[in-house]
């Protein structure tokens, strides 16, 4: 079996172009990328050839990394030196979080509400904390097409897609987030955000798994039609359901059916690379055939069983089950109970609504920080189904970002998104259904309708918060794009 690719170190070529990245704006990225993988592959073909025209190639395959993932500092100073700059750099962006108004990464929750227009008022300027915007946003604004290079059945319901850019750039993710798919289905664009279920060490590959939605368009077709050797166009990576660099010693992760994807990246993330992870996994499903990755997660237990326990909760009776039932709050309260969850516990909780909310209300009356349990949400975007005020669009509106900003006038029922596009700002956006949170922008003043639900925390409505993608301006206003 040959092995699998991996990523070379960044050539001189690789280097400059990240050091020009670093300086132009994001909108000329894939150019400069285009441009450097361009004269990659003239160089190699020029060097390879003279000194190696008959190699049999038993190393493995090399794929250049991509573009974001090149470290500027690490090529131009000693080893130990860039180790110590960025460490002096990490840790003074944590001591200035607070002076930044920054906190815990952005939890990204989808509230089950029917589809409305809530205005949102610019609080005051002086409460008006900046609003982090979604970690790796910027690499989320263009799409990149990417090939199916293997179709894996999980379940009756439940596919796996192994992708790879064509390039064979690799895909510069955390474990936890996720890629928002673009398909035209009869005619028409979609756009759904799936989660990443591979891990790290198998980039440049990475792979999303889809689960069927009753009536869904999306999952249903990626589900009977994509087949290997096929195209997705995707956006992302982006969400901030991620570990991020603070230790796992006690992680406590909770998944219901589908939601076990970005908890499984992490899972595998946590256990290859921190030693001093001590897992539990809290795995709720319908019934033993449901299970997703069970015999990979079963694996991983026979593989780790001093840092991995299992609780596997089966709605019907089977031996695989420890607990016979739904994962609500009863139940979830005699699972943290026997588990002994502590109130230090780092939680990461993705399933469908009542679990999760059986999961937070557990967690926080046992004790356990708000800021130390993570949730993932997604829900389907909603149609429209309000009829657009004549006061949507048709304003005046102010772009502030960095020391820059724009003035340009909306149209109606044209989101803000799409004005600062049309005007040529580099707006960040994703999914740009109000699921992702990447396109957060603060509301200095005037007012703007968001429709809902999507992605905003209540905190972060009170702080001014707006999307611009599910935005329109309802008055005069001011927006500015968090750094
Ligand atoms: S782009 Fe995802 S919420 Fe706006």
């Amino acid at each position: 079996m040959s092995e699998a690719p991996r990523v070379s170190r960044p050539t001189a070529i690789d280097v400059l172009a990240a050091a020009v990245a670093r300086v132009t704006p994001r909108a000329l990225h894939p150019r400069i990328d285009a441009v450097r993988l361009d004269l990659r592959q003239m160089v190699r073909s020029l060097t390879v050839e003279k000194t190696h025209p008959f190699s049999s190639s038993s190393e493995p395959l090399e794929v250049p990394p991509s573009l974001d993932e090149i470290s500027v500092l690490d090529a131009l100073l000693p080893k130990p030196l860039a180790e110590r700059v960025d460490a002096v750099r990490r840790d003074v962006r944590a001591m200035t979080r607070p002076a930044r108004n920054e906190q815990s990464p952005v939890v990204v929750p989808i509230r089950a509400q029917p589809a409305a227009v809530v205005p949102i008022v610019a609080p005051a300027a002086a409460a008006a904390p900046a609003v982090p915007l979604v970690e790796e946003a910027s690499r989320a604004v263009h799409p990149r097409t990417v090939r199916v290079l293997e179709v894996r059945r999980e379940t009756e319901d439940a596919t796996t897609f192994v992708l790879e850019d064509p390039s064979g750039a690799a895909l510069s993710f955390h474990p936890g987030q996720f890629v928002t798919v673009i398909v035209t289905v009869d005619g028409e664009a979609h756009r759904r955000a799936y989660s990443i279920s591979s891990a790290l060490g198998e980039l440049p590959r990475f792979a999303i798994t889809v689960k069927r939605v009753r009536g869904g368009v999306v999952s249903n077709h990626l589900n009977d039609r994509v087949r290997e050797g096929e195209t997705l166009e995707i956006l992302g990576p982006s969400g901030s359901f991620c570990l991020g660099e603070t230790s796992a010693e006690r992680l406590y992760l909770f998944a219901g059916g589908s939601g076990i994807t970005p908890v499984y990246a992490i899972l595998r993330d946590v256990l290859a690379n921190d030693d001093r992870a001590r897992v539990t996994l809290v795995y709720a499903n319908r019934s033993k055939d449901a299970v997703i990755f069970r015999e990979a997660i079963d694996e991983l237990v026979r593989d780790n069983p001093e840092r991995l326990t299992l609780l596997s909760v089966l709605e019907q009776s089977d031996e695989y089950a420890q607990l016979t039932g739904r994962l609500d709050a009863e139940n979830c309260a005699a699972v943290c109970e026997v588990l002994e969850v502590p109130t230090d516990a780092r939680c990461f909780v993705c399933g469908p609504e009542p679990m999760m909310d059986a999961v937070r209300a557990t967690l926080l009356a046992r004790g356990v920080d708000r800021a130390n349990i993570h949730e993932e949400r997604f829900s389907s975007p909603q149609r429209r189904t309000h009829e657009a005020p004549a006061s949507r669009g048709g304003h005046s509106l102010e772009i502030r970002y960095g020391k820059s900003s724009k003035k340009l006038t909306t149209r109606p029922d044209q989101s803000i998104l799409e004005a600062g596009l049309e005007a040529g700002i580099d707006m960040p956006f994703s999914c740009t259904m109000g699921g992702c949170g990447a396109c957060k922008l603060s509301l200095v003043s005037g007012t703007v309708d968001v429709v809902e639900p999507n992605c905003l925390l209540e905190s972060e409505r009170e702080a001014g918060a707006i999307l611009a993608c599910v935005g329109c301006t309802t008055s005069d206003a001011i927006v500015e794009i968090p750094e």
